[in-house]
Formats: structure tokens, sequence, C-alpha cells
């Protein structure tokens, strides 16, 4: 594995590699898991060389975020990326990606202020930037997102048909620890406790997943079983409950087509996310 820091350095390596075959790209921010592993893996699958980028995109964090502690190991994460299987490692700095004087933003509009986008004003216009970015950087074939962040994928698929991109995007299925967290880099910040009281998320959304495969198609309902079981647990601030369209992020009434059940809460001071997506309802 090529482990490459400048923007210069990744157009040379990748300018032999895009005659040879096709590329995939797994972009990250580090501090990898098996939910960034199995990105990889999926590209490996489909493509002849996979470049993963590790960057902690500042413009993605808002001024109280987390940004200055969001956990950090390039040690580790290379040795993790080699034994996957990535051909070549992308981790610039801040500078080499964002200059003195740079001005340039991709907004998605509409798609960016729902769901998280409420409580995250101009995070999804850090992540199309940083991620338009990538694409041009390394021109790949495909572009592997997890399902875990579904409106990410919402809003950069929307991006790579509004801007043309000429790529597909790929998207691999949430990774999760046996009793349901969803595998995520700011896990490790949870205490004891708060980890044991994530469990709900999951449990909740499993619940109403059941519930519709059994023939429920009113939100309300649904809503209502997952508050009662989120209020339940002590140490869980919610912040949002959501049925949507998967595609367009608008709140549903009444469950059909794709369904998206997205939320977003608070354990301590950390904020996790979690959905599942019900296809063809
Ligand atoms: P990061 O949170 O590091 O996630 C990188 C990729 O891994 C994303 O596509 C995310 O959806 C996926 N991922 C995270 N946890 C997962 C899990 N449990 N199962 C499956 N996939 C999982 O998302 C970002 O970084 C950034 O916003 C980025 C796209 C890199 C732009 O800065």
């Amino acid at each position: 594995m090529r482990l490459v820091r400048t923007i210069p350095e990744l157009r040379e390596a990748l300018a032999k590699e895009r005659q040879a075959g096709s590329i995939g790209l797994v972009p990250t921010m580090g501090y990898l898991h098996q939910g960034h592993l199995s990105l990889v893996e999926a590209s490996r699958a489909q493509n002849r060389f996979t470049v993963m980028s590790i960057f902690v995109n500042p413009t993605q964090f808002g001024p109280s975020e987390d940004f200055a502690r969001y956990p950090r190991d390039l040690e580790r994460d290379c040795a993790m990326a080699e034994a996957a299987g990535v051909d070549l490692l992308f981790h610039p700095e801040a500078a080499e990606m964002y200059p003195a004087g740079y001005r340039s933003y991709v907004t998605v509009e509409g798609l960016s202020e729902r769901l998280c986008g409420r409580f995250r004003p101009g995070h999804f216009r850090g992540v199309a930037t940083v991620v338009s970015k990538l694409f041009h950087l390394v021109q790949p074939q495909r572009a592997y997102f997890g399902q875990k962040d579904a409106q990410q994928v919402a809003v950069l698929r929307k991006m790579v048909r509004d801007l043309n991109f000429d790529l597909e995007i790929v998207v691999c299925p949430t990774v999760r620890e046996p009793d349901g967290l969803a595998l995520s880099s700011r896990n490790v910040y949870l205490s004891p406790a708060e980890r044991q009281a994530a469990t709900v998320l999951s449990r909740a959304l499993f619940w109403a997943k059941d519930r519709v495969q059994e023939g429920e198609r009113e939100a309300a309902v649904l809503l209502a079983g997952m508050r009662r079981m989120l209020e339940a647990e002590p140490l869980c601030r919610l912040e949002y409950l959501e049925i949507v369209d998967a595609e367009n992020l608008e709140p549903l009434t009444h469950l059909g087509g794709d369904v998206l059940i997205a939320l977003a809460a608070h354990f301590g001071k950390t904020r996790l996310i979690d959905n599942v997506l019900l296809e063809g309802v």
C-alpha cells in the first residue's frame, strides 16, 4: 500500500492506474472500523485498484462540534487499510485541500436541510464540497459509501446527478456490533453506561421494521412506539426521529415505496445517528 499526502503525488500515482483498469474510491475520516473495511471489501471486488482517503474534513464540522477531538490514529489506520487490501491511501493536510484563500463550496439545496441538516447547518455543504474534490482528484469509476449515513448518500447521489459526475455511487449495508449498535468512530467516546444505553437506537428501529413487515403503514403509530422505547432510556436524549421517503427525505404519514426511518440522539456528549431502510414497502 502506498501512502500519499499531496495532490501532485496523488495525480501522478493514479495517472498510470487509470490506464490499467477501474478505480474504486472509499472516502473516510479515519479511525477505521469494520464498517469502513466493508466498503474496501466491496471496492476490491469490483475494481482493479482501491483508493482510500483519510481526511478529517474541517468544513463539515460546526463551530461547536467535535472536529478537534475527533479520534485520529494514522498508524493503526494504515495497518488496517493495508491488511484490508487498500492500494493507495490519500491522507492530505487540511491546507492541501483548503489552501489559504479557499472560497468554493458545493451546496445540494433542499436535501441538505432535512434530518441532520436542521441540527448541523453547513454539514452537508462541507461533505458535498470535500467529496466533489475527491471525485475530481481520484476520478474513480465507483465510490463507496455506507447506508449508516443515509442522508449523506441521498445528498451525494443528487450531487452526482446534478453535476454530471461520471461515476457510480455504491451503497453498502450498515455494519453493526452483535448487540445492534451501528459501528461508528464516535462510539469510542461512550462511557460503559452510555454504550449499553445506545443499544436502544437499533432496538427501536428494528422494532419499527418488524411492525412494517407485519403490515403497519401508519407513520404516527410507528413513531409513537419508537418514541416510547427511546424515552424509556434515561441516558438517551433524542434529537430527531423521522419517517421519510428515502430519496427526497420528505416526511411520510402513510408508508410506501422506499422508506427511511432515521434518528439522531445524544448520549452524554456523544451524538449518534442510525437508520433502517425499508425498500419497496
Ligand atoms: P466516516 O464517518 O469516516 O465514514 C466513512 C464511510 O464509512 C461513510 O460512507 C460511512 O457511511 C461509512 N460507514 C461508517 N460507519 C459505517 C457502518 N457502521 N457500516 C457501514 N458503513 C459505515 O462519512 C464520512 O466519514 C465523511 O462524511 C466523508 C464521506 C468521508 C466526507 O468527509
